[in-house]
């Protein structure tokens, strides 16, 4: 029989496709995460590895597992930069992930992150609920209008194309950047440009040596100093250090993060950041969405195992696609 070994706590009905196809689930009674060195160990006793994106699938937990019976990853996320895709193909280990299912709600999340970053609401909040509110004043929390402004996506894959649909409700122009040409209206070739004229900048690329601090201090010095910056794909794509200068100097009139360098902690400079919403990478957290995703992981992992060629393979010496992820 084989075995796959679910590295934390899904949500009801996520394992549906691995009960129904007979396969033994190896999986704590509670949510505690498994060491990269017990993860390494247990992976040569599966068939196949369930696991969220906090679960780092590198080289020696694939390695250790391929000398065992690994066959199969199932990546409970869209994006996959925690699982070592390279070793994977390198060893015959297939990898599956999460596209599709999380578009509509992460695209949601991503819009009420351009709505609070743009209308404070975050630091208005805090205010009221640290008392320091009790007149109400004209000048009080003044904020800016995200409707009618320039909305700029940097990666124009799925997710980005529903933040857009979303946008154009709020009368914005939606610009977009994406490395290729996307032949859609709004494309802007030079990421400098979009920076330059965006009154929103929206982060939606995967994380890869290409993105890692794509937006930087000189990116940030680009942009327009009433703008806002939304993140809800990797903390790493932006330099967390220079986002937090930009904000204290007012030189950026807002953030609004939904991910960040050092999760699941913020830094202590982060959390003292000034009108910066932040939110602990809840992007595709609705109980439907989870649940859809554990489902698609699940059913590329029983694919797999037996013997067929799943819908949800990351094709393993791609270029990242401009995926949103969050
Ligand atoms: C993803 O799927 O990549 C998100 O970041 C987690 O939902």
């Amino acid at each position: 029989m084989d075995r796959v070994l679910v590295t934390r706590q899904l949500t009801p009905g996520a394992l549906d496709p691995l009960h129904a196809a007979g396969v033994e689930v190896v999986q704590r009674p509670d949510d505690t995460p498994w060491s990269p060195a017990e993860l390494a160990t247990v992976a040569a006793e599966v068939d196949g590895l369930l696991c969220p994106l906090t679960d780092q699938i590198d080289r020696s937990v694939l390695e250790a597992g391929a000398a065992g019976r690994l066959r199969v990853v199932g990546n409970v996320a869209v994006g996959y930069d925690n699982v070592d895709v390279a070793a994977a193909r390198e060893l015959g280990v297939a990898v599956c992930h999460t596209p599709g299912v999380l578009d509509q709600t992460t695209a949601d999340l991503a819009f009420l992150l351009v709505l609070s970053a743009t209308r404070l609401a975050s630091d208005a909040e805090r205010d009221l609920r640290a008392g320091r509110r009790t007149s109400w004043g004209f000048g009080d929390n003044l904020s800016r209008d995200p409707h009618g402004s320039v909305l700029g996506l940097v990666g124009y894959g799925r997710i980005a194309r529903q933040v857009a649909r979303r946008a154009e409700g709020f009368a914005m122009e939606v610009l977009h950047h994406s490395r290729r040409p996307t032949g859609f209206p709004g494309y802007v070739a030079e990421l400098d440009d979009l920076l330059a004229v965006a009154d929103v900048v929206s982060l939606h690329v995967p994380l890869t040596d290409a993105t890692d601090h794509l937006i930087g201090g000189r990116e940030l010095a680009l942009m327009k100093p009433t703008a806002v910056l939304v993140n809800t794909a990797r903390g790493a794509v932006v330099d967390e250090d220079a986002l937090v200068d930009a904000l204290e100097a007012g030189r950026l009139f807002a953030a609004g993060l939904d991910v960040f360098e050092g999760e699941p902690t913020p830094s202590p400079r982060l959390l003292a950041a000034p009108r910066l919403t932040l939110l602990p990478h809840v992007g595709s957290a609705t109980i439907g969405t989870r649940t859809k995703m554990g489902r698609l992981a699940a059913q590329g992992v029983v694919d797999v195992l037996a013997g067929r060629v799943p819908s949800n393979l990351v094709p393993p010496d791609s270029v990242p696609p401009d995926l949103v992820t969050g």
